[in-house]
């Protein structure tokens, strides 16, 4: 299965490092969001979107992809975030846009992300060192999970 990631990451890189340990277990292709272009879809089989929270959003160029794909026609496509809180239900908004544009919702991935937002950065941040070895590895599972469908 060919699997492209699409993602922006611009707080710590935390969300990049999901990309890292995913695409490095299924051999999958990477791009920033920013530099998509729809006609790249066409070499994959199934598509990633990924970002960290920023105000309980995807980043506005994962936002911004999202809304103008093309419909989906049943193709395979998945979620992934990471965030201070590290809530699934962060994904839930490009899920619902993905769905109701036709696309085939295989998954979604979430875990913590070291966060020095605002005031947070007085106390050190939260959710240091995250992610983690241990969500590396619940995101090479996630993937791999994929994959094997
Ligand atoms: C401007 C800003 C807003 C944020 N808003 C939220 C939020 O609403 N909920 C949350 O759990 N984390 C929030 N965070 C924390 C980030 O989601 C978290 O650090 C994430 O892992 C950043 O991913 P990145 O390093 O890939 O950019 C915010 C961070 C920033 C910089």
């Amino acid at each position: 299965m060919r699997i492209l990631f699409v993602y922006e990451s611009v707080h710590h890189g935390n969300t990049e490092k999901l990309v890292h340990a995913m695409s490095g277990v299924c051999g999958g292709a990477v791009l920033k969001a920013r530099d998509f272009r729809q006609t790249y879809m066409d070499g994959f089989d199934c598509i990633g979107f990924g970002s960290g929270i920023y105000f309980g959003r995807f980043h506005k160029e994962v936002e911004a992809v999202v809304k103008a794909l093309p419909a989906g026609e049943g193709k395979a496509v998945f979620l992934f975030s990471t965030s201070g809180r590290g809530l699934k239900g962060y994904n839930r908004k490009p899920a619902k846009t993905l769905l109701s544009r036709g696309y085939r919702f295989c998954g979604d991935f979430s875990c913590k992300g070291y966060d020095t937002y605002g005031l947070l950065k007085r106390i050190g941040g939260i959710a240091k060192g995250h992610p983690d070895e241990n969500d590396m590895e619940k995101a090479r599972e996630f993937i791999l999970g994929l994959t094997r469908e």
